[in-house]
């Protein structure tokens, strides 16, 4: 039996919400539909209202700090999701998993060194690594008629003395990939042997779709504890992202205390009394079940757009994430230049979505949809689509 609804969608216009208030800034136009920022339309949680409604009644906001019962939530949340047995004192915090791939990079790193990163991949990447000094080396993602892999004889040929790490996307945005136990222990083998640290950015290891299951990287073997950094959050499972609160996994006690002085010298440790509360109501009992059912549904959406394209418009190639509400079409067949592609979305079919250039090497082509708003938002979208590549040539 369900016990949540994801059918209605709450009108965000008016809050400063990204996905809704910032069309006009970057598209130009506020009459489309929202498909881009990995963000989802669903209402949060109620039980985390009630938290966060339950903290708001004590009238004195001052500052906080996350007690041991905050560190053991998440162990258990760790070992009865993905079975991971971690200890609490290998939790640290970040407030976004972003500035904390830039902390993670910033301890194993110096101005000048080398960090990879795998494309097509979350763009942030790049900003972190490029605008802190350091040089971006791509091991671009191979693609085998839409399957992607990890390219490990690539990866041993660009290594250098100043490389330094690695930041992997797992699952990876926007691909839709849950990595395998084999994929990740070759990485790790390769990363090992040539002194690079891993920074796994685990952000999306909730949204899962069976029988895919999430290895958090860390949990594979223990030389793979030994060099990585593993980033998680509750933030786009339960859509809690402006509560800015995060947290890292590191196993290795030398690493732990170098990302340790990295948050205390950004003086970024203290987070907030939300994001505290939203935290420990989300990774309970109820926030299982709640993402459970939401994972049903945004799987039901998923399997729409893609029994959708396949049958109505067959040049568009997309396969199913294993992971993420997000989907890749290979919009290639079409010719569009990466301007005309643009200009299509968002003039004729009237969705907002993100540029698959935007996410590297190997992405001009692509677009990259979000799918978890509502059942009726999505075949709507669909159709919009379907309408404007028929008005094509
Ligand atoms: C792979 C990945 N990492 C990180 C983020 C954002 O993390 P945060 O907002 O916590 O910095 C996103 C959001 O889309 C993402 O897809």
């Amino acid at each position: 039996m369900n016990n949540y609804s994801f059918d209605n969608i709450t009108d965000r216009r008016g809050t400063n919400s990204v996905k809704y208030d910032l069309l006009k800034q970057r598209y130009g136009k506020d009459d489309l539909i929202p498909m881009w920022v990995a963000d989802m339309d669903f209402d949060t949680p109620p039980f985390i209202f009630e938290a966060i409604a339950k903290r708001a009644q004590h009238p004195i906001l001052g500052y906080t700090f996350r007690d041991e019962s905050y560190n053991i939530t998440i162990v258990d949340w760790l070992k009865n999701r993905h079975q991971w047995d971690i200890e609490p004192t290998q939790i640290s915090f970040t407030p976004g998993v972003v500035p904390g791939l830039l902390m993670a990079m910033e301890a194993v790193s110096e101005i000048g060194d080398e960090i990879i990163v795998q494309t097509p991949v979350y763009f942030p990447f790049f900003t972190t690594i490029k605008q802190n000094g350091r040089i971006m080396l791509n091991n671009n993602l191979k693609e085998i008629d839409g399957n992607y892999t990890m390219d490990f004889d690539n990866l041993k040929s660009i290594i250098t003395p100043k490389t330094k790490a690695i930041i992997i996307s797992n699952p990876h945005n926007p691909v839709g990939r849950v990595w395998s136990k084999e994929e990740l222990g070759e990485l790790v083998d390769i990363c090992y042997d040539n002194g690079i640290k891993i920074i796994s950015d685990e952000i999306h290891s909730d949204i899962v779709f069976s029988p895919n299951k999430h290895l958090p990287i860390s949990s594979i073997s223990e030389k793979a504890a030994e060099i990585s950094f593993v980033f998680m959050a509750p933030s786009k499972t339960f859509n809690i992202a402006g509560l800015s609160t995060s947290f890292v996994v590191i196993q290795n006690t030398k690493l732990y205390k170098k990302y340790e002085k990295k948050l205390d010298a950004f003086h970024l440790w203290q987070g907030n009394i939300f994001g505290n509360v939203a935290t420990q109501a989300a990774y309970s009992k109820k926030g299982a079940e709640w993402l459970d059912e939401m994972l049903d549904y945004v799987e039901g959406n998923i399997n729409y757009v893609i029994d959708f394209i396949n049958e109505r418009i067959p040049k568009i190639f997309v396969h199913k994430p294993e992971a993420t509400y997000l989907l890749w079409f290979d919009m290639k067949e079409y010719g569009m230049t990466h301007k005309e592609l643009t200009d299509f979305f968002i003039n004729d079919v009237g969705i907002a979505i993100n540029q698959g250039r935007i996410f590297g090497s190997g992405g001009d082509g692509y677009i990259r949809m979000n799918a978890a708003t509502s059942k009726a938002v999505v075949e709507n979208a669909m159709l919009k689509l379907e309408v404007a590549i028929s008005n094509l040539r």
